[in-house]
């Protein structure tokens, strides 16, 4: 049942940097708080649609890799949206603006001024901007419909058809961009800088870092939620979380070690491993690019140059890097969309696995396995990140409609 094509080994790289006991420390808090979080949160649980999003036990599944407890947090249905990012882009928008229509109006303005009441005719000229693999732009999209300002999201050339239309429905204009998503990232930046535009972006450089400093801290409302979640006084001993440019993980990291100290769970960043620059970084211990196509079918994930602040947060609380291939995509998501021993059946794309995956490759080796703590009483959470993102790839890869999937959990619960 599980793919074991273990012919390339995981590429894997220990962090002597992260150790549980070490202190949170203010240039940590810097980036990601508990004070920003409790902002955040007190405003994000207001915004239409808002409801956590749910904590499943896969059961049947753990006892399968022989661990306690697997944990899969499913964003597939989170605002509507259908992904983790709905979150950060919005939030960072929502800040902006925010502040802007306060300036405007001279007293403090919330969000329910900004959907529905007087102050979102105060930024109607208003532009945000963002290049996007597809997620996040889609984020940063509703975003501005649901704030009042306007939209414009660079694609480069690899996001598909679905995706670019699944962010014009948010009523963004969607911009086409030769190259990698780090072209369409520069491109933004470019046009931005231009027309006097505010860039949304997800990952930070030198010299740029509040607004996606916002779009980590609106991340850490979906790790909170675990915590919420999870059953009194069990913690996970392990997370596996998938990165493109970091900012997720960096997000959970900080969030988790902020509120648990040592009793946090070992981060394992994930990454696909024809983009791996956090594990680049990790192996030269300082932010590092890794260049060439980035293809990789986890599209989420495909950067080659890893967000500056996020990195700050890895370099000293991230515990391993991992690696995986493609090929072990699309089996983990005909396993989620089936669900093993009882488990529910769940929807999720092919960026939402690459953690469930990985820990799989991992526990097919058992060196390896060793070497990251897993046992027969571990604990894992996972990030499933998104869901059919993409319906068409969803059903070429799982044979399925992502619909049909959906159905059949509602029937086999
Ligand atoms: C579905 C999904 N999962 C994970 C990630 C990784 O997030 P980050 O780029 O912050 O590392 C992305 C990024 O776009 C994504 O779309």
């Amino acid at each position: 049942m599980t793919p074991n094509d273990t012919s390339r080994r995981v590429a894997h790289h220990h962090n002597p940097q992260a150790a549980a006991e070490n202190p949170y420390l203010d240039r940590h808090r810097a980036i990601i708080s508990r004070r920003r979080f409790d902002d955040a949160r007190r405003e994000m649980v207001r915004w239409p649609g808002y409801e956590p999003t749910p904590l499943v036990t896969l059961a049947g599944l753990a006892a399968e890799l022989g661990i306690r407890t697997l944990w899969y947090k499913d964003e597939s249905g989170r605002f509507g949206l259908s992904s983790f990012k709905a979150l950060g882009g919005a939030y960072a928008v929502f800040r902006q603006v925010v502040e802007i229509a306060s300036n405007r109006l001279r007293r403090p303005v919330h969000a329910a001024d900004l959907v529905a009441g007087d102050a979102r005719d105060t930024i109607g000229d208003i532009t945000v901007t963002c290049a996007t693999d597809g997620n996040h732009g889609r984020s940063v999209a509703w975003g501005a419909r649901t704030f009042g300002c306007k939209c414009v999201v660079f694609v480069h050339e690899g996001v598909s058809g679905a995706r670019v239309a699944a962010i014009e429905r948010y009523g963004a204009t969607v911009r086409r961009v030769s190259g990698t998503y780090d072209d369409s990232v520069q491109f933004a930046a470019e046009e931005a800088r231009a027309r006097d535009w505010i860039v949304i972006a997800d990952t930070s450089y030198p010299g740029y870092s509040d607004i996606p400093k916002d779009v980590m801290q609106g991340y850490t409302l979906m790790a909170d939620e675990v915590l919420r979640q999870l059953p009194a006084a069990t913690l996970p001993t392990h997370a596996f979380v998938q990165s493109g440019v970091g900012g997720l993980a960096a997000a959970v990291c900080g969030h988790f070690w902020e509120t648990l100290g040592p009793r946090r769970p070992r981060l394992i960043v994930v990454e696909p491993d024809r983009s791996a620059c956090l594990l680049a970084s990790a192996r030269a211990g300082r932010p590092t690019k890794v260049r060439g196509r980035l293809e990789t079918v986890m599209a989420g994930l495909a950067c080659g140059a890893p967000s500056r602040i996020a990195w700050d947060i890895l370099a000293d609380g991230a515990d391993d890097f991992i690696t995986i291939p493609d090929r072990v995509v699309a089996p983990v998501m005909r396993l989620l969309a089936e669900g093993v021993g009882g488990d529910p059946p769940i929807v999720a794309g092919e960026s939402a696995v690459a953690g469930l995956a990985a820990l799989i490759r991992v526990l097919a080796q058992p060196d390896l396995a060793a070497a990251l703590g897993l046992a027969p009483d571990s604990r894992v959470l996972v990030l499933g990140t998104e869901g059919a993102t993409d319906p068409d790839l969803y059903e070429r890869m799982v044979g399925r409609t992502a619909d049909a999937v959906a159905d059949s959990r509602m029937t086999s619960g």
